[in-house]
């Protein structure tokens, strides 16, 4: 018996940012962006709800996996991003699609946050014998960007991505490797402190609430060892079965970096973010469904997916894929 992805599905926002565009709100360069991380432009939520697109790759997973969405017992939403704080994300797709019975819930572990909820919930299939969920990967973080500070508004994107996964025959997913230290250094945080009540000493709020900051040599420097572990821990648990790794979309220096030192070729690595930059929980199965859906993900292929982000966390897993040849 095994777990396995069925079904998957992506759904990104409309408006396309070039680095063109941000060129005209900081001071920065298109070349500048491309040399120094890959990225040529990114999706931004403008009119859309993250729940719309959570809910639309859900749609888009469910019809591959061709089951009837209430045989679906729970539903996993890795974000921290949602357009309601409570109920969770997870709880309004749950709503959109009709579902009537699930145990819905988010995950929040940053970037790594998909890989964390995919082992989440094939621990709860096993633990509580359900047949067939959804783990959704969905983050809108430009709400969160100071679109002043050229060192992060650059990096990031929206975006939305789904998988539906069921117990069955097949292998599916592997060895699983998770792991996480604090951030002492606060190199990537999101500060939400502030005065809620009237007693409460505003001096101690955080003049940059709500925006993302982040120390880019230091996340950079522990992105390169998260990524460089982590493939070496997968390999060592799955007796060096690796073919193919589709890792998080930070910054392709990071990739070519994990290229060199794991001695796997770069073609070996599944890469899009010129075209997204980092959508954060999004950035995993967004990618895991352009890469079936253009052919390079292909039946039988050993693959390994790779995350690290805030918290500090990161992790993989490894997984045999088992749908058919999309082209
Ligand atoms: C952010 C990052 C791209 C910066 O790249 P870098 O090559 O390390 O660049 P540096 O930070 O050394 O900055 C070099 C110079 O470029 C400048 N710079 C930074 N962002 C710039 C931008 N968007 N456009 C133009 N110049 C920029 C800096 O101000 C600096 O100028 P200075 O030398 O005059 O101070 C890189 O550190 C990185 O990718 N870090 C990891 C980010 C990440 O993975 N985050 C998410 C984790 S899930």
């Amino acid at each position: 018996m095994g777990i396995s992805i069925i079904g998957c599905g992506h759904k990104m926002p409309k408006f396309v940012a070039t680095n063109k565009h941000l060129e005209e709100i900081v001071d920065t360069s298109n070349e500048w962006i491309i040399k120094r991380t890959g990225i040529k432009q990114r999706r931004l939520i403008t009119d859309e709800t993250l729940t719309e697109l959570a809910t639309q790759s859900s749609k888009d997973a469910i019809d591959i996996a061709q089951i009837d969405k209430q045989d679906i017992g729970l539903v996993i939403a890795a974000t921290f991003t949602s357009d309601t704080s409570t109920p969770a994300l997870a709880s309004n797709v749950q709503k959109e699609l009709g579902i009537e019975r699930a145990i819905p819930m988010d995950l929040s572990a940053g970037c790594t946050g998909f890989i964390y909820a995919l082992a989440t919930a094939k621990s709860l299939m096993e633990s509580l014998d359900i047949e067939t969920a959804l783990v959704i990967g969905a983050d809108y973080i430009s709400k969160y960007l100071d679109w002043e500070d050229r060192k992060t508004c650059v990096l990031f994107g929206d975006g939305s991505g789904a998988v539906v996964l069921k117990r069955g025959e097949q292998k599916g997913i592997g060895s699983i490797y998770l792991n996480g230290k604090p951030d002492v250094e606060e190199v990537l945080v999101i500060n939400d402190k502030q005065a809620t009540h009237p007693w409460r000493d505003a001096k101690h709020d955080d003049k940059r609430i709500h925006k993302l900051a982040m120390k880019g040599a230091e996340v950079y420097e522990f992105a390169c060892g998260a990524i460089v572990e982590t493939i070496n821990k997968l390999k060592e648990m799955s007796g060096s079965q690796i073919k193919k790794i589709i890792p998080h979309q930070a910054n392709g220096r990071i990739i070519r970096y994990a290229s060199i030192k794991s001695k796997i070729p770069l073609d070996n690595f599944y890469i899009n973010i010129q075209k997204y930059a980092n959508t954060s929980a999004a950035t995993l199965p967004i990618a895991i469904d352009e890469a079936w859906k253009e052919g390079w993900l292909k039946k039988g292929d050993q693959i390994a997916l790779v995350g690290f982000g805030a918290g500090l966390t990161w992790g993989g897993m490894t997984i045999e894929w088992n749908l058919p040849n999309f082209v």
